[in-house]
């Protein structure tokens, strides 16, 4: 059973896998995407190191001269996908997006070195990959933590990678939509349009992408220059995991400089996401920097962020918390509470369950000692896929599977969680 779920998930990385790159899915995203990349060289190393590196390479390839690794490279035409490189307009050779994702990168290359079979090859191409991956976390504290609070905003829903979560509806709203003009969705007809973000929410999420590019993608302008400006737990965890994760790396390969800054990093970091505790609710939550208020909404955002070192009891509400949500899901661990008055099973972040999420959150558990939960989780990915396939996304209540089919991250998440001694299957 399980050697065949993996010769399955192989399957699907081998049709969505480019040479150098891999897309996340055939038709919905047919060009290499940042976070799916770093996540989905995990599962690749398990069979082909060389390639698990490569992936990563691709991707740092195309950092901007600034430190910035965009969302979106646009290898290939194709015209399947909006927004295209023509909306973007960022004037790359290569085009590419002119915002950016969560920065899982040093925490995946760390433990693709950790794991390393061959450990010349890891070593070289970890050094070089190093100073890259550090320049662009020193751009996110240069450029989207201008106050020196120890935390970074995104300046567009996207960059999240969780689209139409909850979290950003009051925020969103304030952005315009004026002047965004008549364009056409291709992402609907590739997937369900039920399992998508909104037509309203596209056209503010194009608003934004059109006034970053009047102001010529110039990063030391944009996040001042932004209507939307929230500080996710979930973003800053990733970023604050990748730092520690970055230093330990620069530790044992001699990289002192690099070690310390990004060993500053992270500690500023944790001490600073402790600002985004919510009582009340059990969890971490947003904070919005322009209405400078925290975001009183249940989200996965503010439980991934158990994927840094947060404190000890922090971890153990947390665990507690997710405990609370299997009251009313089946499958763990949804995308938002579906108690909530705005939870939606099927809609993309407003309630379906995300096999890469569940894999950072079990991991932090772990780190922090919670394994019963983080099993728990384990399991109901393994469930899930079982059920229903490859998916991009399930009903944590029904397990149907949603959005695009035979995803290259959540066939890597497959290989990953098999590979990993604790799990049950
Ligand atoms: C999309 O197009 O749905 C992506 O999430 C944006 O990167």
């Amino acid at each position: 059973m399980k050697q065949e779920l993996i010769e399955k998930a192989r399957a699907v990385i081998a049709r969505n896998d480019r040479g150098h790159y891999t897309v996340p899915t055939h038709g919905l995203y047919p060009f290499q995407w940042n976070w799916d990349s770093a996540l989905s060289a995990l599962g690749i190393a398990h069979f082909d190191e060389t390639r698990a590196w490569t992936e990563i390479e691709t991707l740092f390839l195309h950092q901007w001269e600034d430190g910035k690794v965009p969302h979106i490279i646009f290898h290939e035409p194709d015209d399947g996908y909006f927004p295209g490189p023509e909306v973007w307009a960022t004037a790359r050779n290569v085009p590419t997006s002119g915002i950016t994702q969560p920065p899982v990168t040093g925490f995946a290359v760390r433990r693709i070195f950790d794991r390393a079979r061959d450990k010349a090859m890891a070593e070289k191409r970890a050094r070089a990959l190093l100073p890259r991956i550090h320049g662009w976390h020193k751009w996110f504290y240069r450029n989207r933590d201008p106050q020196g609070t120890g935390l970074v905003a995104i300046i567009h829903p996207w960059e999240s990678g969780r689209d139409n979560s909850v979290d950003w509806d009051d925020a969103l709203a304030r952005v315009p939509t004026e002047a965004v003009g008549d364009f056409q969705r291709r992402d609907t007809s590739h997937a369900n349009p039920a399992h998508r973000p909104t037509d309203e929410q596209y056209k503010r999420y194009i608003w934004l992408v059109q006034h970053f590019r009047s102001l010529g993608w110039d990063n030391s302008k944009l996040h001042d220059a932004s209507p939307f400006r929230m500080v996710d737990p979930d973003f800053n965890a990733i970023l604050i995991r990748s730092c520690s994760d970055l230093a330990d790396l620069a530790e044992r390969l001699g990289e002192s400089e690099i070690a310390v800054e990004s060993r500053e990093f992270a500690e500023r970091g944790i001490k600073a996401i402790d600002s985004l505790w919510h009582e009340g609710l059990g969890q971490y939550v947003c904070y919005d920097r322009v209405a400078a208020k925290l975001i009183d909404s249940p989200s996965i955002g503010g439980i991934l962020a158990t994927f840094c070192a947060v404190p000890k009891p922090r971890a153990e509400a947390l665990a507690a918390r997710i405990a609370k949500l299997g009251e009313s899901a089946r499958f763990m661990v949804p995308s938002h509470d579906p108690t909530a008055p705005e939870y939606d099973g099927l809609r993309y972040w407003r309630g379906p369950v995300w096999l890469i999420v569940n894999y950072m959150i079990s991991d932090g558990l772990k780190v922090a000692g919670q394994d019963a939960m983080a099993r728990r989780i384990d399991a109901d990915s393994i469930r899930l896929i079982e059920k229903g396939g490859f998916a991009e996304y399930y009903d944590p209540v029904t397990a149907e599977p949603c959005g695009g089919s035979n995803f290259t991250w959540t066939a890597a998440m497959v290989i990953e969680i098999l590979n990993s001694e604790k799990t049950p299957a």
